[in-house]
């Protein structure tokens, strides 16, 4: 007989098939039983009939418990009704350990304790969907980047140097010296695409910032491609490209989860390149006719502001032209308008806020050597990053995308933490 998994049934019709699965939730009625099944790659409804299992076999099946471990044998039949299409007709099953009593039931339960059950919470219909969609995203990504011919270099995560300035930093001991976990591989990635042209990574970044919000982790993932000779417009084009693409991914291929969660599909599909573009200058002027009195030129946007510029546009919005100021040292000034950097915030519709952060980088050696003495990055630790601007500098470009914050958006979760198997939060570091 054939084991198979709850994905793969439909290759199995009308036929007699033993899945390894688990008891998600049971009702009965009278000389029939139904048990939803979950295996991991699916859930599927199982039909136990008294007269086909006899009574002692019949009565241990309703009093199944929720998450109980078992062998299904069955009959996969066709059913319409179900989302999946497919019905398992129950011949046969084999507890391999019954459940106590499990404490996520379908009733409604609390934040904070479904956070401190996240090693159980992952396995709920829910849950499920959000993981699907972020290891799709995931997929379209090396897809997407090996297509258009980039190498995957993988940056280290213990490092000397800071990218994104030092306030947010995890310290830690290296043997005798000070090292930090990474908050952007990106110096790495420049370093990479003067010797391999186009590269990206993919990995975990840490933040030690003390926001406790819907968009904020202290542990996330960035996709970070690097490109020599491109510039800021060339990126950005790439940036939309590659966000379409992992949007249209998503609505082909994960059909089943965004009914789950009860995606509205009609503001995904119209994630398609070219995005708007604005200027910060004009996104101020904007914020400042919506009637924002808190923001002017030189100030940061906060949550609020990002999601009154991007209810202005159905698609993600790129804010370009930040004051220099208030960016990273390595951006390059506009050499028309040295106040303003060629640097691109991308803003996600709906609220979700920034996704992307990117720029065009400094490849002056002089002016990157102006950079360190401003921002005080003295030591050895940025020296070899100072050396790429004196063998061969080249203009050159390159973004991160936060991974969960595109799944939220994408699988239209409220907040960041259901979109990373173990979030890592301001006051979490359990399960
Ligand atoms: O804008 P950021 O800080 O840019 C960089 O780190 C650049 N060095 C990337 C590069 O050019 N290679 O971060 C990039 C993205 C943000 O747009 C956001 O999506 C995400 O990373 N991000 C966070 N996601 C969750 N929690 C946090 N605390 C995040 N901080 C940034
Ligand atoms: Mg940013």
């Amino acid at each position: 007989m054939a084991k198979t998994t709850i994905q793969n049934v439909s290759r199995h019709l009308n036929e007699e098939v033993t899945i390894g699965a688990w008891i998600h939730n049971k009702r009965s009625s009278g000389k029939i039983a139904f048990l939803q099944l979950r295996d991991g790659t699916g859930f599927i409804q199982g039909v136990v009939g008294k007269n086909d299992l006899g009574e002692d076999k019949f009565n241990k099946a309703k009093t199944l418990s929720q998450e109980t471990s078992l062998y299904v044998t069955g009959t996969v039949v066709e059913d319409k009704r179900s989302p999946l299409g497919f019905e398992l007709q129950i011949s046969d099953f084999s507890i391999i350990q019954e459940a106590e009593d499990y404490p996520i039931t379908p009733k409604e339960h609390g934040t904070e304790f479904l956070m401190d059950h996240r090693h159980l919470w992952l396995r709920s219909k829910k849950q499920h969907a959000v993981m699907k969609v972020r290891n799709e995203i995931i997929r379209a990504t090396y897809e997407f980047f090996n297509d258009n011919g980039y190498v995957k270099i993988d940056p280290p995560i213990l490092t000397g140097s800071s990218a994104e300035g030092t306030t947010e930093l995890f310290h830690t001991k290296y043997f005798d010296e000070e090292a930090y976990l990474s908050q952007s591989g990106q110096l790495y990635l420049e370093a990479a695409a003067m010797a391999f042209n186009k590269v990206f990574s993919f990995g975990p970044t840490f933040r030690a910032e003390k926001s406790k919000t819907r968009r904020h982790l202290i542990e996330f993932w960035m996709i970070e491609p690097e490109m020599a000779f491109m510039d800021h417009e060339d990126s950005l084009e790439v940036q939309e490209e590659y966000v379409s693409y992992i949007a249209q991914s998503v609505l082909r291929n994960c059909k089943m989860e965004l009914e789950v969660l009860e995606r509205d599909l009609t503001s995904l599909q119209k994630i398609e390149a070219p995005f708007p573009r604005i200027t910060y200058d004009d996104a101020i002027q904007l914020l400042k006719d919506k009637g924002f009195t808190d923001i002017d030129w030189g100030d940061d946007f906060g949550a609020p502001h990002e999601t009154a510029i991007a209810d202005s546009y159905e698609k993600p919005v790129f804010i370009t032209h930040f004051p220099t100021e208030i960016k990273a040292f390595y951006m390059k000034p506009d050499p028309e308008r040295a106040d303003v950097a060629l640097c691109a915030d991308l803003i996600a519709p709906e609220g979700y806020g920034e996704i992307i952060g990117g720029s065009q980088r400094i490849d002056d050696l002089e002016l990157m050597k102006q950079r360190y003495e401003e921002h005080n990055l003295t030591g050895d630790a940025y020296q070899w990053y100072l050396q790429l601007r004196q063998y061969g500098s080249v203009p050159h470009s390159g973004f991160g995308l936060g991974l969960e914050r595109t799944v939220a958006w994408i699988a239209g979760v409220e907040h960041v933490r259901e979109t990373i198997p173990f979030p890592r939060l301001l006051n979490r570091l359990y399960p």
